[in-house]
């Protein structure tokens, strides 16, 4: 059984797709633990309705000593909105969920609704999500899945935000975690 960490930041709902995949038996994989740089994340409320280790904290030492003492063999970034140090990415396997096809609408600055407001800007007709893994660098790491998502003419960032999230993060980011468990991916 793949030991997963989550690190979030906000309402959690990919949190809890990973949470419902793993009970479904969907995944073969457990969350051991699940950590927030923000303390008022619902993500933690989410974690606490299933039981699960959770932890409020921002230092990086901090959340890598927590990942560690759980015995985490994979690390999800999930609506993480903190960029990781060399150092930190040096001492896990992670992976991240990122709103848009990268290398659309990626990189510094490019994080939650902003990335649906600079699609809409640029009036792209397809938009969607990535899974990756991460390296040093900001959303540059190797592509595991993506899948595409219509934009439509009266979508507000809002709107698109609800739509990426339902018709495409939810379904590749346990996809993603599955191949992993499985040993699909070096
Ligand atoms: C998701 O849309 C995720 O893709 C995005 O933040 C949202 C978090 O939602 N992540 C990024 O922008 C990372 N660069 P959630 O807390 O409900 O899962």
């Amino acid at each position: 059984m793949l030991r997963v960490g989550v690190l979030v930041s906000g309402g959690g709902t990919n949190l809890q797709a990973i949470i419902d995949n793993c009970q479904s038996g969907a995944i073969d994989a457990e969350v051991v633990c699940v950590v927030s740089n923000k303390k008022n994340a619902y993500a933690l409320t989410r974690a606490e309705k299933h039981n699960i280790p959770r932890y409020a904290e921002r230092q990086e030492e901090e959340i890598a000593k927590i990942l560690q003492s759980h015995n985490v063999s994979l690390v999800v970034a999930a609506g993480f909105m903190s960029v990781l140090s060399p150092d930190f990415i040096d001492k896990f396997r992670i992976i991240n969920i990122h709103p848009s096809l990268i290398p659309s609408f990626c990189g510094i600055g490019y994080y939650g609704l902003n990335v649906h407001k600079a699609a809409l800007l640029r009036g792209v007709k397809i938009t969607g999500a990535t899974v990756h893994f991460v390296d040093a660098g900001c959303d540059t790491g190797e592509i595991i899945l993506q899948k595409a998502v219509e934009v439509l003419a009266d979508d507000t960032p809002e709107s698109l935000q609800l739509r990426v999230m339902e018709q495409a993060e939810r379904v590749i980011l346990p996809k993603a975690i599955q191949m992993i468990a499985k040993g699909e991916l070096r």
